[in-house]
């Protein structure tokens, strides 16, 4: 199929099915234009991207998907982050507000052998939902990072603990929502680009247990699979070992890469 049957296929789908549903409920003139003036508002906010990601990107995501354990890379993505070095600490204020958070875990190849040297790729929001090089408030790369898995496929970071997120407040996005009734909120979540030579790269997110929004996320993008369990830790003794003066949480995951097709 050449590149122009291809849009032609796609696009007259997606066009008779907008149609079809402006018949359905019988839009009137005043509810498309309205329309027509949120999307060019949309553009002029450069909220194109975050709208799609809500609403879109997982379809996309699971049409595209390799093997279990992916979801959306959501519109926050910023290439060129620092690397790390080892004990891996994400970078972040001296007072960056939230639980502090160990992450461990290994990178398997899909039969489950370990894939030494993997690149992980790491980025979150704070506690107040904004993400630096971004939103105004975080310095440059506060709470993105990358490292390398060990000989043996493993890791260990230390974080914050995610609180749930809300989209930004104030522009179309949030009008649309509001308009609709519906909520802005995805669970507390940390993104993860995993990459290794000979495999195809994994885009995915993880997300808490407990996390009040894991059955409504806004973008549709959590997997049973990618939701992971605290465990508290408050023993002094561990504390310290840690150099840490207030408890922690800790948690793992094992992240499966596909073979590159
Ligand atoms: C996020 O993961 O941060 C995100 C995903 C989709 C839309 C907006 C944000
Ligand atoms: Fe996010």
């Amino acid at each position: 199929m050449t590149s122009q049957q291809r849009t032609h296929e796609v696009l007259s789908d997606i066009i008779d099915s907008v149609n079809a549903q402006l018949d359905k409920h019988g839009v009137t003139y005043d509810e498309y234009r309205a329309g027509l003036d949120w999307l060019i508002r949309l553009g002029h906010a450069g909220e194109w991207p975050l709208f799609a990601d809500v609403f879109f990107e997982h379809t996309v995501e699971a049409v595209n998907a390799t093997g279990p354990g992916s979801t959306i890379e959501g519109p926050y993505y910023v290439a060129g982050a620092p690397w790390l070095e080892r004990p891996y600490v994400l970078p972040q204020r001296d007072d960056e507000a939230g639980d502090v958070l160990i992450l461990s875990g290994t990178v398997l190849s899909a039969e489950g052998s370990p894939v030494p040297g993997a690149v992980l790729d790491l980025w979150q929001a704070d506690a107040d939902c904004l993400y630096s090089n971004v939103h105004d408030g975080p310095p440059a790369f506060n709470l993105r990072g990358r490292m390398t898995a060990d000989g043996n496929g493993r890791f260990e970071v230390r974080t914050i603990v995610p609180p749930s997120y809300h989209l930004p407040r104030g522009g179309p996005v949030e009008e649309l929502l509001n308009a609709a009734g519906w909520h802005d909120w995805r669970p507390g979540h940390l993104h993860f680009m995993v990459s290794a030579e000979g495999y195809e790269s994994l885009t995915t997110q993880l997300y808490f247990e407990g996390d009040r929004y894991l059955e409504s996320d806004i973008a549709s993008a959590v997997k049973p699979e990618l939701i992971l369990s605290l465990r508290k830790h408050d023993d002094p003794a561990e504390l310290s070992e840690r150099g840490l003066s207030r408890p922690f949480y800790s948690t793992s995951h094992e992240f499966r890469l596909t073979p590159a097709g």
